[in-house]
């Protein structure tokens, strides 16, 4: 299995403002509307893996549901699907090893992981291989954190380093096993 983490963050390690706020990923001007590779990234994976509060920013936003791939929620609160989302999430609970293995049997072997606690989950358990982090030139000052403590270090590999709209970076890293 192949679990990535594909996110964008502040310079000081925040994925989400104070009171959750995301307008400080559009800093830079996008005149081509490039999606950085993101559609390209999506056809690679089998499915997404998301914490119950990136499905809630999700949901929450306006326009179509924006993933073709099967998305699956983690959550320990969620007892059913909200109205609406019966044809587009399944819930997932449970330890994350058991989890996992649940969904390679099923086929979905290249999972996106998403959302800062899940990763931060996934990350103390060792089941992250690769990240793609794009650093967004802000400091917050405070928001959700991309990264928490680990039980203990784990290493990367730096695989490359994308400029993009000459304002951000998109780091690629693979897990050193
Ligand atoms: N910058 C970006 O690219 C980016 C990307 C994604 C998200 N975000 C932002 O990040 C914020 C969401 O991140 P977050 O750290 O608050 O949370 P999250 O990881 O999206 O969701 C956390 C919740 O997921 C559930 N969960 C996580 N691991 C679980 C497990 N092993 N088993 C069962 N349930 C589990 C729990 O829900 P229950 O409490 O229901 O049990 C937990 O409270 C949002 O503001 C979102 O907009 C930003």
């Amino acid at each position: 299995m192949t679990n990535i983490v594909y996110i964008a963050c502040s310079l000081d390690g925040y994925i989400a403002g104070k009171n959750g706020t995301l307008d400080w990923l559009d800093c830079a001007p996008n005149p081509e509307n490039s999606d950085f590779g993101f559609a390209d990234f999506m056809q690679d994976i089998d499915a997404l893996v998301m914490g119950r509060n990136t499905f809630d920013t999700v949901a929450a936003f306006a326009g179509p549901w924006p993933y073709t791939k099967p998305v699956f929620v983690l959550s320990t609160s969620m007892s059913s699907i909200p109205e609406g989302y019966q044809d587009k999430i399944q819930l997932l609970n449970g330890p994350l090893r058991e989890v996992l293995e649940d969904l390679d049997n099923k086929g979905f072997n290249n999972l996106y992981i998403d959302g800062g606690k899940t990763i931060q989950n996934f990350l103390n358990e060792d089941l992250i291989d690769k990240m793609i982090i794009t650093t967004i030139p802000v400091l917050l000052g405070g928001g959700t954190s991309l990264f928490a403590q680990l039980r203990s270090p784990l290493f990367f590999t730096h695989v490359k380093t994308e400029i993009l709209l000459k304002a951000m970076v998109k780091n690629t890293y693979s897990r050193k096993r």
